[in-house]
């Protein structure tokens, strides 16, 4: 028995461990110098011919051979860009270009795949040849001097051939030989790692505040050695809430540990309206700052704003600058203060950022339905067209 669930545990771990460690690979210039390091997980799905009529998709994970090739190179001023390539199995082999881009940013500007078809370790029943493709298309893109981080799955097509990349953590155009303690956290990850917590106040007379938010603190902090560093706190969904409901002002505070978020709500009552108008924050810093904690506050906001007795909701990412080195970033909020009838949310009044993503869709149905409309409008003209046609033969 025992035995047996030691074997399950060594195979989960075995299948886990395959499914998700990251290849490591690094770039070095002529002098030794470190110029790329790229981590990532892949998993391909390629299709190819068989004998048989029939195409038919092979689905590989990048085998633990895959290795940098010689042909890798640093940027220099001839040829600026950095390219990784990487061989793995018979003959198989995937590059990455980078480039930089507006003197700030790096970017992924082409992935390119090469296969042996006649392996017929991947490819099952192949009619064999070899497949070459590229793509120009990803948005893999970093702040130059960052780390580029993303845990989440990243799916990237290039005519036959997909890939699913996860676990990415890369880091092109090195300098100093060292890589960075900065971070460029990829938007998968940002809306996913936030989890969204429910907080309400309570006063006298019921309830004042209702609010479903995912709450992330974004500090930067010169460190004793004077660099500056930044640090993204989530806010976990069990933090412990309290408040205040008063008149003129809701108060909602959020503690987490040491770190200690007030949300300030105030209401305009001649144009009905509430609206977030006061954020505090309050965090303890890494022991490598040169401050203990930061202590900030703005109350100058006009934010999350909406009609008393309705709810504000906004599914897009929305950033809060608290002040030159805080933000308060919110995610997937519903929130109401003042008037709430019944304990819950009232009618729903949308934010802008959400309201013109929605307008995307509608736009293309727009264009659509015109679109119908003049193939059926052409196709009617026809008909009449060709019928005078026959009846004059
Ligand atoms: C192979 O996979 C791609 C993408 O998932 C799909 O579009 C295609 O139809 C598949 N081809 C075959 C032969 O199954
Ligand atoms: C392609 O795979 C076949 C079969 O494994 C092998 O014989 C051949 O050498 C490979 N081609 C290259 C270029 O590696
Ligand atoms: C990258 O790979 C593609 C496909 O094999 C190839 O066409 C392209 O020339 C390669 N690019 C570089 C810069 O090596
Ligand atoms: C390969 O072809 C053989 C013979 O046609 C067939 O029996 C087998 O199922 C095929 N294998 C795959 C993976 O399609
Ligand atoms: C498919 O055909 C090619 C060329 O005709 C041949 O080399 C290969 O061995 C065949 N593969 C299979 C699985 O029959
Ligand atoms: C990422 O892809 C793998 C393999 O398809 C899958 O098992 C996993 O659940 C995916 N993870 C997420 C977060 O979607
Ligand atoms: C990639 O992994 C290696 C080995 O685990 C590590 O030393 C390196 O810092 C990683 N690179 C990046 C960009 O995180
Ligand atoms: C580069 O690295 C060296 C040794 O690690 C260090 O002494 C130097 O201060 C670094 N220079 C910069 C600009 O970070
Ligand atoms: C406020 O009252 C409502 C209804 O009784 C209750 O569901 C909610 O948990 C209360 N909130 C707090 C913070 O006590
Ligand atoms: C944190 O703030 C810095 C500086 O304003 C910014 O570059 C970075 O993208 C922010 N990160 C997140 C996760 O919001
Ligand atoms: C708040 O409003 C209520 C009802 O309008 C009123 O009775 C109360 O005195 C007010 N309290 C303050 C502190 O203004
Ligand atoms: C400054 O200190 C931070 C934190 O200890 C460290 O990550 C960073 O590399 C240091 N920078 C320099 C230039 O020494």
């Amino acid at each position: 028995m025992a035995g047996r669930s030691a074997v399950g545990f060594l195979l989960a771990a075995a299948l886990l461990g395959f499914l998700q460690t990251a290849s490591s690979f690094q770039v070095k210039d002529p002098e030794g110098k470190l110029c790329l390091s790229a981590n990532f997980s892949m998993r391909f799905t390629v299709e190819f011919d068989t004998n048989s009529t029939k195409k038919q998709n092979a689905t590989f994970l990048l085998p633990p051979d895959a290795h940098v090739l010689k042909v890798s190179t640093c940027g220099n001023q001839k040829s600026p860009e950095e390219i990784l390539v990487v061989g793995f199995g018979k003959g198989h082999s995937l590059n990455m270009t980078f480039e930089k881009k507006d003197e700030s940013l790096y970017v992924i500007s082409a992935l390119g795949f090469k296969f042996n078809l006649s392996d017929s370790s991947f490819f099952t029943n192949s009619s064999g040849g070899e497949l070459t493709t590229t793509t120009k298309v990803t948005d893999i893109q970093a702040d130059l001097n960052t780390k580029y981080l993303c845990h989440s799955n990243k799916s990237i097509t290039a005519e036959k051939v997909s890939v699913l990349l996860s676990n990415i953590a890369i880091e092109a155009y090195v300098t100093n030989n060292t890589l960075s303690k900065k971070e460029t956290i990829c938007s998968e990850d940002k809306s996913s790692t936030v989890k969204v917590g429910q907080y309400s106040v309570n006063g006298s007379s019921g309830m004042c505040l209702l609010a479903s938010m995912g709450l992330q603190l974004n500090l930067t902090y010169p460190a004793k050695n004077k660099t500056v560093l930044s640090k993204v706190l989530n806010i976990p969904p069990n933090a412990v809430s309290s408040g205040t409901c008063g008149n003129i002002t809701v108060t909602l505070n959020v503690i987490s540990g040491s770190t200690n978020i007030s949300l300030n709500f105030a209401q305009n009552s001649s144009t009905e309206k509430y609206f977030l108008h006061g954020i505090l924050v309050r965090a303890d810093l890494p022991s490598e700052a040169a401050e203990r904690s930061i202590n900030v506050s703005n109350n100058n906001l006009s934010a999350l704003k909406a009609t008393i007795g309705k709810s504000y909701k906004c599914v897009a990412e929305e950033i809060i600058q608290v002040s030159d080195n805080a933000s308060l970033n919110i995610y997937n909020v519903q929130v109401q203060a003042f008037k709430i009838s019944g304990y819950k949310f009232g009618a729903v009044e949308e934010c802008q950022l959400d309201e013109n993503n929605m307008l995307i869709p509608i736009v293309v149905g727009a264009a659509l339905a015109g679109l119908v409309l003049i193939v059926l409008i052409a196709y009617l003209i026809g008909r009449k067209r060709s019928h005078a046609g026959y009846q004059t033969i």
